[in-house]
């Protein structure tokens, strides 16, 4: 069973925007898309610096430093210099509706 860890209020996150939360486990980006959410930890494979502060648009997040693609879905590197996909984590919304990230699996 998983363990599932309040991070904030759905309506609090934008429609089109993301925001970074410290975790005991990970730092964490979780975007908003409509009435989705993802999130990734905020770490570019390419020199594991933070990916926070990267344009965020049409699914993506660019890498602030030298212009990496991530799928904010998937993880997955999209562009160079980045190859290796960065980690994705699960998020529900709660009946309260807060978002809630799991570290479990
Ligand atoms: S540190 Fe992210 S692309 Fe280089």
């Amino acid at each position: 069973m998983s363990t599932w860890i309040p991070l904030t209020p759905l309506e609090t996150l934008a429609d089109g925007t993301y925001e970074r939360f410290e975790c005991d486990h990970a730092d964490v980006l979780v975007f908003r898309e409509g009435n989705d959410v993802f999130a990734l930890e905020d770490r570019c494979t390419h020199d594991d610096t933070a990916l926070c502060g990267g344009y965020y648009f049409n699914g993506t997040i660019a890498c602030p430093r030298h212009g990496a693609h991530f799928c904010i879905r998937t993880g997955e590197a999209l562009s160079p210099p980045a190859y290796e996909a960065t980690t994705v984590y699960p998020l529900r919304i709660s009946e309260d509706g807060l978002i809630e990230i799991s570290f479990d699996a």
